[in-house]
Order: C-alpha cells, then structure tokens, then sequence
C-alpha cells in the first residue's frame, strides 16, 4: 500500500523538520553534498532530512528500529517516496555502532541528533563518529536536555518542569518515583542516561580531533535561577557543578581539518 503524507505520524514529521532545520542552521548549504551518516538514526528522520538538504546518499545507524511503535523499517522506501526522496540513495542499518565497520573519514557530514545522552560511554561514542568523519567534514552533534538540567530525566509525563524541576537530583526522588508510579519502561530508561556535560562533550570531540567551529549551550535565565532557588532544599547538589544544572539544550558543530 502506498503511503501518503496523511499516513506519516505528526511525531515522524516533527523529527524530520526538526533535522532538518539542524543541518540548514548549522552546516553551510555549500557542504550539503556527498555522503551523510546519522548515529542513533531512529526512524530514519535526520536520513531524510540530509537527502531532502541535498547530500548525495545518506546512511542512518540504530541499534534498533523497534523503539518506535509505528515505524517499520520495511517501509522506509515509501516513507522516502512521500518525500519525494530517491529511496536509493539511503540506506538503513539496523546495528551497534560499535560493532559496525564503514570506511573511515568517509563522510561529509556525521550528525547525532538527541543520542549523546543516551549512550553508556560518550567519549567512545564520539570517537567513533569523528572517525568517519572526512577531511573537511562536519560533526553535527544536537541533543536535549542533558542529565543535570531541570528535565534531565526524560521522565517527561512523570515530572514536568514547573512543578518538579530536577526531580531526579531530589532528596526523595526514589519516593517520588513510587508515589506517581512511574513506569519500570519508564526508569530503565532514565537508568541508561549518562550525566555527560557540555564541557565534557567538546573536550571529547578535540581530542577525538576535530576543530569546534560553533557551540551552543543553554545559560542559565532569570527565571531558572530562580527556580534553582526555590527548590534548592529539596535537591542534593553534594558534587555537582550548578552551572551544568542549567545545560539543556546543547550544539556542537566541528570540522575535520581538510588535511587530516
Ligand atoms: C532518542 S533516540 C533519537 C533518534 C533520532 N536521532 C531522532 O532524532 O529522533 C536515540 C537513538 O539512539 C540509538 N542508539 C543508542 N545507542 C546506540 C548504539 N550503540 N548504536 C546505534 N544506535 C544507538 C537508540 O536506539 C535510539 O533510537
């Protein structure tokens, strides 16, 4: 049966502007050609976006496709067709990016877009993707939120930010989860995140030798700070640097330098 863009859920279309949006933003039109990878590539959302932007092929990695209830990747050739997107120019592949071999320094152009956070060892991680990155190539690197931000947790229907800022840094926070019984889906989730900060993340990506050439991290506002405040007694802060309490989203874009 073909698929129409009525068919294609509004969470699948949201992902994809949302890529989309990333890699005009952030990678000059210019060097929107040759060969795309997207890490931790979901349902193919930042795969489509990077042909629709107009690199010549692009390949999408996860460790699964079946993370999301209606994507079957069986399908992802009419997906591209709604699109108007050659299908032969992607290519999906269900795998362990660290168990995957692709030629290295062989892309223009590496994103991960919303996984840094959910990996067991970002270092590793980004050493693996700046490895496929060409001369010349670009790592665009974009997630949201980091683990000591306000919703670090990602337990968004159990926590919202007003009323349970940093929940997850909170003295009763095992008591909490209790009490709103939040899912055991839910909390082996929030268990796999890693507490990974900005500063961290670009020492990573320079030692893994790329060149930072844009970087954005959320600062801190008034309105944070005072709710930092407000809530301050409730929350173990023991070792925790503030300033990461307020890195929510964060952006890096680095380069391979063209003659390494
Ligand atoms: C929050 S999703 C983001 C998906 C997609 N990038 C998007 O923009 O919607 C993070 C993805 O990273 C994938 N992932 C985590 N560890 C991985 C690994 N070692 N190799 C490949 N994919 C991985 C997960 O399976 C998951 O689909």
């Amino acid at each position: 049966m073909e698929l129409d863009l009525n068919s294609i859920p509004s969470d699948f279309e949201g992902r994809r502007q949302h890529a989309l949006n990333k890699i005009q933003d952030h990678i000059e039109a210019g060097a929107h050609a040759g060969r795309f990878l997207d890490i931790g590539c979901g349902s193919g959302n930042g795969v489509i976006a990077a042909l629709q932007a107009g690199f010549k092929t692009a390949v999408g990695i996860d460790r699964s496709f079946t993370g999301f209830s209606w994507f079957s990747i069986e399908e992802f050739d009419k997906i591209c067709k709604v699109y108007d997107i050659d299908a032969a120019r992607s290519l999906m592949i269900e795998a362990d990016i660290f168990k995957c071999k692709l030629q290295p320094k062989s892309f223009s152009c590496v994103m991960m877009l919303d996984s840094i956070e959910h990996v067991p060892n970002p270092k590793s991680f980004i050493d693996v993707a700046a490895n496929y990155v060409a001369p010349g190539g670009y790592f665009l690197l974009d997630t949201c939120p980091l683990f000591y931000s306000n919703v670090g947790h990602h337990l968004f229907d159990d926590f919202g930010p007003e009323k349970f800022p940093w929940a997850h840094l909170r003295k009763d926070f095992t008591n909490l989860v209790e009490e709103h019984k939040v899912s055991s889906w839910s909390m082996k989730y929030f268990e796999e995140l890693n507490k990974v900060t900005h500063a961290e993340l670009i020492r990573y990506v320079v030692e893994a030798g790329l060149e930072i050439i844009k970087e954005h991290k959320q600062l801190p506002t008034q309105e944070t700070m005072a709710l930092l405040e407000e809530n301050r007694n409730f929350l173990n802060l023991e070792g925790i640097d503030e300033a990461t309490l307020f890195e929510d989203w964060i952006l890096l874009v680095a380069q391979r330098p063209a003659d390494k």
